[in-house]
């Protein structure tokens, strides 16, 4: 079974992937991560992506086309998840072209919780992991690890805005693409990571 899971950004798409990583065995594609990860290494792909994600804007499709095809190669034949692609209607459409989907999981939380989701969403350089700053109780350090925690370079509150507005115009009416396929699954976003992958689980059986 191969799966996308769709949502705004803040919505939980990475906390859940986590999960259904562990659980299911899905190779988890998160075009986020690949980007930051060129952005960390300072590649062509990074640079040119960086100056699109710090205005919170979407990269162009060109290029998330290519690393999405690279990564979908990758996974050779295994069962995978899409986290934050496809993101327009043109990705979607091409996506169709090159994989097969079964399932596509719409988390829905409400926009006003989401800034201060993502404001004060902290990530650790060295593993990855990722927490919200209240959890963390005044410490800057990672929990699983002990390397710093910071800030992704698009979640300050005016590039949030921006995002939001992204996904507005550009991203929510695949939710209506995937409806009119037959795939699409809501559950809600705005219990607790644990709650929200109960309901997750029931989709994905
Ligand atoms: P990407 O990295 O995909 O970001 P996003 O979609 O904006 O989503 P986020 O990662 O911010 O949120 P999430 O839903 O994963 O939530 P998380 O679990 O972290 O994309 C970044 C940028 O890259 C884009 O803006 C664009 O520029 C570019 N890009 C990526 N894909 C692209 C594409 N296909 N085309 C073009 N450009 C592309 O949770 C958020 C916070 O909330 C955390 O602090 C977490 O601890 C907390 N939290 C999670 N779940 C809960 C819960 N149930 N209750 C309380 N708190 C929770
Ligand atoms: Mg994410």
């Amino acid at each position: 079974m191969n799966i996308i899971l769709l949502g705004a950004p803040g919505a939980g798409k990475g906390t859940q992937a986590t999960r259904i990583e562990e659980n299911y065995g899905l190779t988890h594609i998160s075009t986020g991560d690949i980007f930051r990860r060129h952005m960390r290494r300072q590649t062509e792909i990074g640079e040119e992506a960086r100056s699109y994600i710090k205005k919170g804007l979407l990269v162009p499709d060109e290029v998330t086309l290519k690393i999405v095809k690279s990564a979908l190669d990758e996974v050779h034949g295994k069962n995978f998840m899409l986290d934050g692609f496809p993101r327009n209607l043109n990705q979607a459409q091409q996506l169709d072209g090159i994989a097969k989907i079964d399932k596509v999981i719409d988390i829905r939380v409400d926009f006003d919780i989401l800034t201060d989701r993502i404001c004060g969403r902290r990530s650790c350089l060295d593993c990855g992991y990722t927490t919200h700053i209240s959890v963390l109780g005044g410490a800057n350090t990672c929990p699983k690890c002990g390397c710093e925690m910071t800030q992704r370079v698009d979640d300050r509150e005016e590039t949030v805005r921006s995002r939001l507005q992204v996904y507005a115009t550009q991203t929510a009416s695949l939710v209506e693409y995937y409806e009119k396929q037959g795939k699409l699954f809501t559950v809600d976003g705005m219990g607790t990571p644990d709650e929200v992958f109960a309901e997750i689980k029931k989709v994905l059986g």
